[in-house]
């Protein structure tokens, strides 16, 4: 099955190798800048686990100082938010940009490479995640197209947890699924329906099989790499509740049925196997959205960098199984200037110390 996989993503990147400049080795010429670019874009985008997929709009600036053995590479790059949500499983190179009317976001990104004997590394990289118009620019050009509103609006979380409730009456489900994130929460005014509401989350898989009698909140999802995903979009009246809930659904990477008498891993709400295995409160059951969840720190560093929980490696690869289902900002906005709330910003990279005190 692993060698399968590997062949299959060896075989992926001989493809990409042959259809793209951007894999030949780079060298320490102004000329490199789009494969330099594209080397960064790829690289920002395995370290980005929370909200959509970027891709590359505008290289802004190329700078390249000789030093001994190579050189350094600074960028500056224009990216651009796009439809997928990082749960999907597609290269961001196909995925949709937004539109303007649908609220389009752009990041500002500095990016520092290393080129050494034609090997390439991003030493660090800052962004700024902005939407392209404010809602002041919007109501001038576009005054009926959606606003975004802060991810803990409590109208638009009341909108997506009534999504998720209707999502779980689906008997086609194996299972009960719970909110993994928020995306994002538009709104607008309709005559004769007041406000209405348009969110978009992603939901994942959980233990509890379908039509059990049990408080789904409470439910674990199953790890990362062996649960389902699905990205929802919905819309929702203030006077006249939930009007359509549309999913999307990914599948899960392992898909291996478990053998007789064998017993589905279990991963914790961060994606990391539980060592107790079945049985016992769902771990960290108490943080019941007070505060921050424990390892708030160690969200957003590179999934190897700091692992300092004790115990087997987390599963699923990349980061992806971190699991705050009732975080509503990514703790990076704690090193950010003044970061938009109704945003999943790209977080800088490596995410600095945070100051103990
Ligand atoms: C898939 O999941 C099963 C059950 O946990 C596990 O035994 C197997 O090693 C996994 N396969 C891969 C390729 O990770
Ligand atoms: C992007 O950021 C750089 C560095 O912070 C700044 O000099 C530049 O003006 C910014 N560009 C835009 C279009 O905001
Ligand atoms: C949303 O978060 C902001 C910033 O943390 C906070 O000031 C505000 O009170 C929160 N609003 C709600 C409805 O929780
Ligand atoms: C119910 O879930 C299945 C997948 O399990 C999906 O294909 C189908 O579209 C869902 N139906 C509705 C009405 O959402």
């Amino acid at each position: 099955m692993r060698t399968l996989r590997v062949l299959t993503l060896l075989s992926a990147a001989v493809l990409l190798c042959s259809a793209a400049p951007g894999l030949e080795p780079l060298t320490c010429s102004e000329g490199n800048g789009p494969a330099a670019a594209d080397k960064a874009v790829h690289h920002i985008n395995e370290h980005h686990n929370h909200g959509y997929k970027f891709r590359l709009h505008e290289v802004q600036g190329n700078s390249v100082e000789q030093v001994d053995g190579g050189c350094n590479v600074k960028l500056q790059l224009d990216l651009r938010e796009t439809k997928c949500h990082t749960i999907n499983p597609k290269p961001f190179e196909d995925c949709e940009i937004r539109g303007m009317g649908a609220r389009a976001v752009k990041a500002n990104c500095t990016v520092l490479m290393t080129i050494k004997d034609g090997d390439a590394s991003v030493t660090k990289y800052e962004c700024d995640t902005r939407q392209e118009k404010t809602n002041l620019e919007m109501v001038r050009i576009c005054p009926d197209c959606p606003v975004l509103l802060p991810l803990n609006n409590s109208e638009g979380l009341k909108s997506v947890r009534e999504a998720t409730a209707e999502f779980n009456k689906n008997t086609s489900n194996q299972h009960y699924y719970i909110l993994k994130e928020v995306g994002r929460i538009s709104t607008g005014y309709i005559m004769g329906l007041g406000m209405n509401y348009y969110p978009e989350f992603a939901l994942v898989e959980t233990h509890c099989p379908m039509g059990s009698r049990i408080i789904i909140e409470a439910c674990i999802p199953l790890c990362p790499n062996r649960a389902r995903h699905a990205f929802c979009r919905s819309s929702y009246s203030s006077q006249n509740g939930l009007l359509s809930t549309e999913c999307d659904f990914y599948p899960a990477e392992n898909t291996t049925l478990l053998g007789p008498g064998e017993k589905e891993p279990v991963c914790g709400r961060h994606g990391r196997r539980h060592p107790h295995g079945h049985g016992g409160p769902p771990p960290h059951a108490h943080n019941h959205g007070h505060g921050p969840p424990p390892d708030a720190s160690n969200e957003g560093r590179p999934p190897h960098a700091h692992n300092h929980n004790h115990g087997p490696p987390p599963t699923g690869g990349k980061g992806k199984g971190s699991f705050h289902p009732l975080r509503r900002f990514h703790p990076c906005h704690g090193f950010l200037v003044n970061p938009d709330p109704a945003l999943h910003p790209i977080c800088p990279w490596p995410l600095p110390h945070r100051p103990h005190n």
